[in-house]
């Protein structure tokens, strides 16, 4: 009788595509653009090949070729003219940010449009929030920098975002920034948080992409090293139990251990495949090393499979591209 189980069975070639647990869909994705003040024409990412920053006046024109490709959420970032100790131009009216999504939702109002929400795009010293001295030399101080999350959270939701995505890891911030989203009648814009973040040496690329490195010191003092995993979890359950519509865990693909039991936790998780994440496949793919196709939906399903119901990824629009094809 051996063997009794043959699990090559499920493997014959055309049994195979019954059997497959799961399956990637654009809806799984969101795709991050950069959207840069300073520019009038698109600038290519050099730490990022096939990444681009965009002028204001081109941001509409990308989302609307996105949204045709059938993808249905972007995430955005600013790179503002100017840069400040307070971080003034990120809560602007007029800010970089503000503006980029008012014209999206004008062209496609469809379009689930998610705002970072930091600080560190928009200070001259590149830190999450406000600088100050603590106790223990200077350091970002968290009081302080919620009254400026809120501002900028605000100010986004003021100018048509669906999500607002605070990615700052200070202690209370989604609490803060729901009570004064709804004090100023957004009862309907949901909170993503960034609520498992790691300080993460793949960021790297996103750097030079955003324009946000820091003058000194890291960012240890706010986000988790990767070996504490019980700290991991309580930042996500702490998030939740403020009242986030949406956990995330950051970067993804080197953290499915902790994505597995975020996503215990009840609500809707994001995965970020993060900037290093995607220049690492792009690099060695350039290199004829690794097949990128492959790869890089290798990569993806091994996320969802960990747990996510939604993943941030640089690959966005060629992924879509390519489960357009395969139909
Ligand atoms: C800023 C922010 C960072 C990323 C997203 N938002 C960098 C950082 O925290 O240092 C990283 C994204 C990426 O690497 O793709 N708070
Ligand atoms: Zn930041």
């Amino acid at each position: 009788m051996f063997p009794q189980r043959r699990m090559r069975r499920t493997r014959i070639r055309h049994i195979q595509p019954l059997l497959r647990e799961i399956h990637l869909t654009k809806n799984d994705l969101v795709a991050p653009l950069f959207v840069d003040e300073t520019i009038s024409a698109p600038r290519p990412i050099d730490s990022m090949p096939g990444q681009f920053r965009y002028p204001i006046n081109g941001i509409a024109s990308i989302a609307a070729d996105l949204w045709k490709r059938g993808l249905h959420a972007v995430l955005l970032f600013g790179i503002p003219k100017e840069k400040n100790p307070d971080a003034c131009s990120a809560f602007n009216a007029e800010g970089v940010v503000q503006q980029a999504v008012r014209r999206i939702k004008a062209e496609v109002p469809g379009m689930v449009v998610i705002t970072d929400v930091c600080a560190c795009e928009y200070t001259d010293h590149g830190h999450c929030g406000i600088i100050g001295e603590s106790r223990n030399g200077p350091d970002l101080l968290n009081d302080p920098s919620l009254e400026l999350m809120n501002r900028i959270a605000i100010s986004h939701a003021e100018s048509g975002a669906d999500i607002v995505a605070p990615s700052c890891m200070l202690d209370g911030m989604v609490g803060s920034l729901r009570a004064a989203l709804d004090d100023e009648g957004y009862e309907e814009v949901l909170i993503m948080s960034y609520s498992t973040k790691f300080a993460s040496a793949l960021y790297g690329p996103f750097r030079e992409a955003a324009d946000s490195g820091f003058s000194f010191g890291d960012r240890t003092t706010y986000q988790i090293h990767c070996g504490n995993s019980r700290q991991a979890l309580l930042e996500s359950q702490m998030d939740a139990d403020e009242g986030a519509d949406i956990l995330m865990v950051k970067p993804a693909g080197f953290y499915l251990d902790i994505l597995a039991a975020v996503s215990e936790l009840g609500l809707p998780v994001a995965a970020y495949q993060v900037s290093g994440e995607y220049s690492m496949i792009k690099c060695a793919a350039e290199r004829g090393w690794l097949k990128e196709k492959e790869t890089v939906l290798e990569s993806l399903t091994c996320i969802k499979r960990a747990g996510a119901d939604l993943i941030i990824t640089y690959f966005a629009a060629d992924v879509a591209g390519w489960l357009n094809e395969k139909q």
